[in-house]
């Protein structure tokens, strides 16, 4: 529930705002129409052009801006004489293997993610409140094997020590065996224990799946808002006690783990010849201190 103040808040800012964005930003992950794949490769103000990519490769080379429509939240804070912001596809092959350093050669992992580029690991997206957007969609054409488990969204902590919270989909180990690997998990931190599953949906095709993440980083609660289509996001928990300390950085790619490898980025069988993505759509982070989180565009 909300309290009186917050959702007087929250219709004072939707009151003022029109076309316009309703909350405060804190950063803003939406590359307009037309945004050329070169510019992936070189600082642009918006994705990090360095990582995370397998060793040898370019962003613009596994960054794909498929045709379909913009998700629930690809226009919010964009007034009407900007161009929609255009969706973007991270997608991996056999060459995705990510080398941060010369004895971490990740071999077990296929993977490729963009991180923000205002969030260094100590910026203010892991400070006071923060909600994050962003949606995922199938992409027919390079589906995922559903036999792997993979991380989709996900922050990783300074330290590199866990995940505050994590999007997997696939046979996600360590889970139940019988459970449909066709399925959106969103997991709290994973080295609590036991591992709290903050909410789950079948990862239909088609569709856009919209998630709103609310993470109170001083109240170590996490809050979970989600969607399907153009529908307006709807709560699905309240502020769950979740240890999202350590701040650290936001992922949102396709990170595929080997079979057999039990999480260990350089074990595990992967098959030859994949290309595999994931769609994405409308990823920012807004300010949610004064109780702020948009839930229509
Ligand atoms: C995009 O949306 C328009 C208007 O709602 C619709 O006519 C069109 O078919 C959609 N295109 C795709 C690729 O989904
Ligand atoms: C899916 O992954 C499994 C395990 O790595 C592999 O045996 C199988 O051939 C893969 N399927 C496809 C369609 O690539």
């Amino acid at each position: 529930m909300y309290t009186r103040s917050s959702l007087l808040v929250a219709l004072a800012s939707l009151a003022s705002l029109g076309a316009s964005q309703k909350c405060k930003l804190q950063f803003d992950g939406r590359v307009p129409t037309g945004f050329a794949a070169a510019k992936f490769d070189a600082e642009n103000g918006i994705f990090n052009p360095s990582n995370v990519v397998g060793k040898g490769l370019k962003l613009s080379e596994v960054v794909k801006t498929p045709a379909v429509n913009g998700s629930l939240m690809a226009a919010n804070g964009c007034d009407s004489s900007t161009p929609k912001p255009a969706p973007l596809e991270v997608t991996i092959n056999d060459q995705s293997i990510f080398e941060p350093s010369a004895t971490n050669v990740q071999v077990g992992f296929r993977r490729a993610e963009l991180l923000i580029a205002s969030n260094t690991g100590t910026d203010a997206s892991t400070t006071g409140v923060k909600t994050l957007h962003f949606s995922v969609m199938k992409d027919a054409a390079r589906p995922l094997n559903l036999t792997h488990e993979y991380q989709l969204v996900f922050l990783e902590d300074a330290a590199f020590s866990t995940n505050q919270f994590v999007l997997k989909t696939g046979a996600i180990m360590g889970g139940d065996a019988a459970a449909d690997p066709d399925t959106l998990q969103l997991f709290g931190n994973v080295n609590s224990q036991p591992l709290q599953t903050l909410f789950s949906t079948k990862f239909t095709e088609g569709v856009f799946h919209n998630f709103a993440v609310t993470n109170d980083f001083d109240k170590k609660t996490t809050q979970v808002f989600y969607s399907q289509g153009t529908a307006a996001l709807k709560e699905q928990t309240k502020a769950l006690a979740n240890d999202n300390s350590g701040q650290g950085q936001f992922h949102f790619g396709v990170l595929k783990k080997g079979l057999g490898g039990n999480g260990d980025p350089k074990q595990g069988t992967q098959e030859a010849d994949i290309d595999e993505g994931i769609i994405y759509g409308g990823i920012f982070m807004e300010d949610s201190s004064t109780g702020c989180v948009s839930l229509s565009a």
